[in-house]
C-alpha cells in the first residue's frame, strides 16, 4: 500500500514513516523541510519537495503517485507562536489540509489520518478528558486543528472520505537506540528544554508554579513517539475495514507534573540544573489528561513505550548524541 506522509521529515512524521516503512508500506514523504531535518529521512521513502500550500504542487503529487491514504502531519505545532502570528498558522493548518482533501477527493483516495491535539478541548471541564469532551481552544494553533476536523467531517458526509483525527497529548521520547529524536525551532516543550538546560548549564525556565495541581506546576499525559507512530498504522487499518469518520484520543491516561518531569530528567541526567520559576504562559491548563479508553477498545492501542522513565531516557540519549554530532 502506498501512503502519502506529509510533514515526513518532522519528528512525529519520521518516526511514522519509519514504522510504516517497517512493516512494508510504500512511503512518499511531501514536505518543504522549513521545520524538518533532511538527515531523518528514511532512504526507503520517496522525498518529494514542496509546499502544500502550493495547489499546483499538490495536484502534481496526486498525479504522480496513486496513494491509498494519506497520512497529514505537515503544519505548524506552536500554540505560542500561534499567539503571535494567527495567520500563518490558520493559513498553513487549514489550507494544506483543503488542498490534500480536493485532491483525494478528485483521485478516488478515501483514507486520510489527521494530526489533532488535546488543545482543540481548551481548559478541560473535568479530567480525564474524554473524545466527547466539549471542545474550545484557547488558542489559534488549537482552533486551527478543530476547524479541519470540522471540515472533514464534512468531506466525510459529502464525499465519503474516510478519516481518524488523532488527538495527541504530548508526543515526547526517542528511538530507543537515540539514533532519532525531537528537533523542533522554536523548541517549546518541557522534556527537551529540560534536557538541554542540562547539556548546557544554562537554567531552566519553569512557567508557572501555581497551578491547582498537588505540587502546583501543570499536569501532562506524555505518549511516547514510537506508540504514537503505531496508532497511526493501527487507526490506518480500521479505515481501510470500516469506513467512517473516527475521532480518538492518544495518550495513556496518567498525567506528570512539569516538577515530576524535571525531576526525571535530573535523574536520568545525572546532572542538577538551576530552574527559574516565571509567570503562567497563557491558555496552559492546570491538568491535560487523557482517557484513552476508545482508542485502547476500538483499535487495541497499548501505549508500550510511555513510561516516564523510558521517554526521558530515550530523549537523553538522542540530544546527548546530537549534541556530540
Ligand atoms: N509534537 C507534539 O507534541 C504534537 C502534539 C499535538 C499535535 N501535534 C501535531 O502533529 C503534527 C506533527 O508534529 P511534529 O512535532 O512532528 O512537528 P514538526 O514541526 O517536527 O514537523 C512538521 C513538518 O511539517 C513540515 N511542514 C509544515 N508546513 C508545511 C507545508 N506547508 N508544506 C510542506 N511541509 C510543511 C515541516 O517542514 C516539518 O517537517 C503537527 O500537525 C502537529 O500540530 C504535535
Amino acid at each position: 500500500m502506498k501512503i502519502l506522509v506529509t510533514g515526513g521529515s518532522g519528528y512525529i512524521g519520521s518516526f511514522t514513516s519509519k514504522s510504516l516503512l517497517d512493516k512494508d508500506y510504500e512511503v512518499v514523504i511531501a514536505d518543504d523541510l522549513e521545520r524538518g531535518h533532511k538527515e531523518v529521512l528514511d532512504k526507503r521513502a520517496t522525498l518529494e519537495q514542496g509546499n502544500l500550500l502550493d495547489k499546483d504542487f499538490v495536484a502534481y503529487l496526486f498525479q504522480k503517485h496513486k496513494f491509498d491514504g494519506v497520512i497529514h502531519f505537515a503544519g505548524y505545532i506552536s500554540m505560542a507562536e500561534s499567539t503571535e502570528r494567527p495567520y500563518m498558522y490558520f493559513e498553513n493548518n487549514v489550507f494544506t489540509a483543503i488542498n490534500l482533501l480536493d485532491n483525494m477527493y478528485r483521485n478516488g483516495v478515501n483514507n486520510f489520518i489527521f494530526s489533532s491535539t488535546a488543545g482543540v478541548y481548551g481548559s478541560p471541564k473535568y479530567t480525564p478528558i474524554p473524545e466527547d469532551h466539549p471542545k474550545n481552544p484557547e488558542n489559534p494553533y488549537g482552533e486551527s486543528k478543530l476547524i479541519v476536523e470540522r471540515i472533514l467531517s464534512w468531506s466525510n458526509k459529502i464525499h465519503g472520505i474516510s478519516f481518524a483525527a488523532l488527538r495527541y497529548f504530548n508526543a515526547s521520547g526517542a528511538a530507543l537506540d537515540g539514533s532519532m529524536g525531537e528537533g523542533h525551532n522554536p523548541e517549546t516543550h518541557i522534556i527537551p528544554n529540560a534536557i538541554k538546560a542540562a547539556l548546557k548549564g544554562t537554567d531552566f525556565i519553569l512557567y508557572g508554579e501555581d497551578y491547582d495541581t498537588p505540587d502546583k506546576t501543570c499536569v501532562r499525559d506524555y505518549i511516547h513517539v514510537l506508540d504514537l507512530a503505531e496508532a497511526h498504522i493501527l487507526a490506518l487499518n480500521k479505515l481501510i475495514k470500516d469506513k467512517g469518520e473516527y475521532f480518538y484520543n492518544v495518550g495513556t491516561g496518567k498525567g506528570y507534573s512539569n516538577k515530576e518531569v524535571i525531576e526525571m530528567v535530573k535523574m536520568v541526567s545525572g546532572i542538577d540544573f538551576k530552574v527559574n520559576i516565571a509567570g503562567r504562559r497563557p491558555g496552559d491548563a492546570n491538568i491535560l489528561v487523557a482517557d484513552p479508553t476508545r482508542i485502547q477498545k476500538e483499535l487495541s492501542f497499548r501505549p508500550y513505550h510511555s513510561s516516564l522513565g523510558t521517554i526521558v531516557e530515550t530523549a537523553w540519549l538522542w540530544h546527548k548524541k546530537s549534541l556530540n554530532n
